[in-house]
């Protein structure tokens, strides 16, 4: 049976577009057919999609020291309705930030941790002035997830 790898982002410019490309290149390159694997702006991901998702990757610039508003706002709406369900969940963070993105990081894994999500790897994070090397990086964590979320290893 086939699995859904689905990929949470906010893009406002378009490295982060380029980024998020990037992960699904890789998340399709990754998991045989076994694997479908799709990206979704984070405002329009619906409880119904976390639900059906058995793995999922999270990313998000760097704004003001946090998460975009718009992972944000993705965590209010399904935190309550898929917390029964979903414990457990694999899943990996990428963050773009500027300068920094401890904050984001942090702000991430603290709820991560009260969904009980599981991070099968450490958050990757992009800082600084851009690199294309970024864009490897992001083929390689999208691969690596759709891997073990199609073997069943996660
Ligand atoms: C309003 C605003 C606030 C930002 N705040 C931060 C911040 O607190 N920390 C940081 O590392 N980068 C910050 N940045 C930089 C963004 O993280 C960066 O521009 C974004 O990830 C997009 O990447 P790009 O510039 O390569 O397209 C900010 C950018 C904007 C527009």
């Amino acid at each position: 049976m086939s699995k859904n790898l689905l990929i949470v982002a906010h893009v406002p410019s378009g490295n982060t577009e380029l980024m998020v490309d990037a992960l699904l290149q890789g998340a399709r390159a990754g998991g045989d057919q076994q694997v479908i694997a799709r990206k979704q702006s984070a405002f329009n991901t619906t409880v119904q999609d976390v639900l059906s998702a058995d793995g999922i990757i999270l990313f998000t610039p760097e704004n003001l020291g946090y998460m975009s508003g718009a992972l944000k706002d993705f965590f209010d709406r399904v935190y309550y309705p898929v917390f029964e369900q979903k414990q457990g969940l694999p899943c990996a963070v990428v963050i773009r930030a500027g300068h920094d993105g401890t904050g984001t990081q942090k702000a991430i894994d603290s709820i991560l941790t009260g969904l009980r999500w599981r991070q099968v790897q450490d958050s990757l994070v992009c800082r600084g002035v851009w690199q294309d090397d970024f864009l490897q990086q992001c083929r390689e964590l999208g691969q690596t997830m759709a891997a073990g979320v199609g073997s069943g290893v996660f």
